[in-house]
């Protein structure tokens, strides 16, 4: 069986959206420059939402104007929720993008003032236009085991409305644990409705609030998973979730992975060193485990 593992950077847009001050376009030029550098197949660079909802992407049509004149290695993903946000990033040169819609009714009014069933519309009509126009797409559903406002989700629905992002042309969906509520036993509860996806199609996006994102993807592993996004430093959240925190780290993933034999072609070495630099940034430490071994190390050398 392969140990081929596809590990997604999403730092730059969801590590960086919910931070209280906003970052420059340069200083996210520089970080994108950085993992892009370390080898990952994909990084989300931002996101074409509304910039009153989130003014921490307000420069989105700048950035992503800007990177199409430095060097990329992998794919640049732009998160999109809607037609408008489609237009704006096929504007600013977008190859790829991302659609997201939740399992939850609550999260889905909170995130993106409509309901699930306005949502598949929507999104459904992005992703043929998308397609239409050359992009490819990748959806997310968000939501997928807990919602910060209604409390445990079906994995009946959730496995329903995967396959209507499947069904609409997404090459990949994301499962959202938006709040990072999940254990691994969810996992097996939604991947056990998810039968007859192939777990190709699939990826977890697991935020790390209760410490559990890494047992749950050692059982996405187990289930055939093979696609996980992550975000440098564990930075990360959203912020119409209240409760959520960052992201799986990446540098903690990729240790993991190393360890474990799994094959990801990304320099670990170079991730540290974006996280330090992001670090900077923010002007505070980075959540993840690996960070902290990397400054004791360097305060005892
Ligand atoms: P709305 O206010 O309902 O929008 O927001 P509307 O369609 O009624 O339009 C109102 C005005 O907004 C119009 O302008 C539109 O043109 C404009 P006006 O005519 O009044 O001048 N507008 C836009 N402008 C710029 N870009 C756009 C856009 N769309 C409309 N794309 C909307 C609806 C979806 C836009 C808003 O709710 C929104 O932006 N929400 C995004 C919230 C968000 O970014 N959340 C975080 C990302 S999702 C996440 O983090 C979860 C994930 O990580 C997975 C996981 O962890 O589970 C992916
Ligand atoms: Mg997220």
């Amino acid at each position: 069986m392969s140990r081929a593992v596809q590990v997604i950077e999403v730092g730059p847009r969801d590590g960086l959206q919910n931070e209280k001050n906003p970052l420059s376009t340069d200083f996210k030029l520089g970080l994108i420059q950085r993992l892009e550098s370390c080898g990952f197949p994909e990084v989300e660079v931002t996101s074409m939402v509304h910039p009153k909802w989130v003014p921490q992407l307000a420069d989105a049509a700048d950035l992503l104007e800007r990177l199409q004149s430095l060097p990329q290695s992998g794919r640049r993903t732009v998160l999109v929720p809607n037609s408008k946000g489609l237009e704006r990033a096929v504007a600013a040169g977008a190859k790829r993008v991302a659609v997201f819609i939740a399992a939850s009714e609550s999260f889905s009014q909170k995130n993106t003032n409509r309901s699930i069933e306005e949502s598949l519309e929507q999104t459904g009509a992005v992703v043929e236009r998308a397609l239409e126009l050359g992009l490819s797409v990748r959806g997310y559903l968000s939501t997928v085991f807990v919602c910060p406002f209604e409390g445990n989700i079906q994995p009946a629905t959730a496995a329903h409305l995967t396959k209507r992002l499947l069904a609409m042309g997404c090459d990949q969906v994301s499962l959202g644990d938006t709040i990072g509520a999940a254990v691994p036993e969810d996992i097996d509860n939604l991947m056990n409705e998810l039968e007859g996806v192939s777990p190709d199609q699939l990826a977890l996006h697991l935020h790390d609030t209760y410490g559990t994102a890494l047992a749950n993807v050692t059982r996405g592993l187990a289930r055939g998973i093979r696609a996980f996004d992550s975000s440098v430093g564990g930075a990360g959240g959203c912020p119409y979730a209240p409760g959520a925190t960052g992201n799986l780290a990446t540098e903690d993933l990729l240790y993991m992975l190393d360890r474990g034999g799994w094959e990801h072609g990304i320099e670990r070495e170079s991730v540290l060193k974006a996280a330090h630099y992001l670090e900077q940034g923010l002007g505070r430490k980075a959540s993840s485990h690996l960070m902290a071994i990397h400054r004791s190390k360097v305060a005892t050398s």
